[in-house]
């Protein structure tokens, strides 16, 4: 296992779109294991591949919930909720910042796992957000894109209104 650096926000990978996995080699495992060494030294809960430099469709999540460590290669949203919420996002690549972004209440998404089966995960709330926000990373889309121009009052607001 190793550490791997953690891109930063001006770095131009990180708007590059990610390429499908063809083949779950031994080289991807050592990188998936990479990625979740790097993430919980952060202290993240999620991680894309394109975060530690590489352009895969890779992503890897840990909410230290049931689900426990979650590897999703060629991701992709099948379903979502047209009921949305607003949350809170920071990013491993964007430290010491957060913000709100708006997304669907419920995803439901389609991948492939470590043993290369295809595997289908629905998820609501927090989760939803996490799924999307790591998502984006493989199509280079950021989560500042997506930050909502609100005030605290008028969030709450708009999340009672639901
Ligand atoms: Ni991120």
């Amino acid at each position: 296992m190793a550490l791997r650096q953690i891109r930063l926000k001006n770095d131009p990978i990180l708007r590059k779109k990610s390429r499908e996995v063809e083949k779950i080699d031994d080289r991807i495992k050592q990188i998936v294991e990479d990625m979740f060494e790097t993430m919980y030294e952060n202290k993240g809960i999620g991680l894309a591949c394109v975060q530690v430099g590489m352009l895969k469709r890779i992503v890897v999540i840990d909410m230290q919930d049931e689900d426990g460590q979650m590897v999703l290669i060629n991701p992709k949203i099948i379903q979502k909720s047209d009921e949305k919420q607003i949350n809170v996002e920071g990013c491993l690549s964007i430290p010491g910042e957060n913000g709100y972004v708006e997304r669907p209440k419920t995803v439901t998404v389609e991948y492939t796992d470590l043993n290369g089966n295809i595997q289908q995960k629905t998820a609501s709330d927090y989760k939803a957000h996490c799924f999307c926000h790591e998502l984006d990373h493989l199509d280079g889309v950021l989560y500042t894109d997506k930050v909502l121009n609100l005030s605290e009052e008028e969030i709450e607001r708009l999340n009672n209104e639901k």
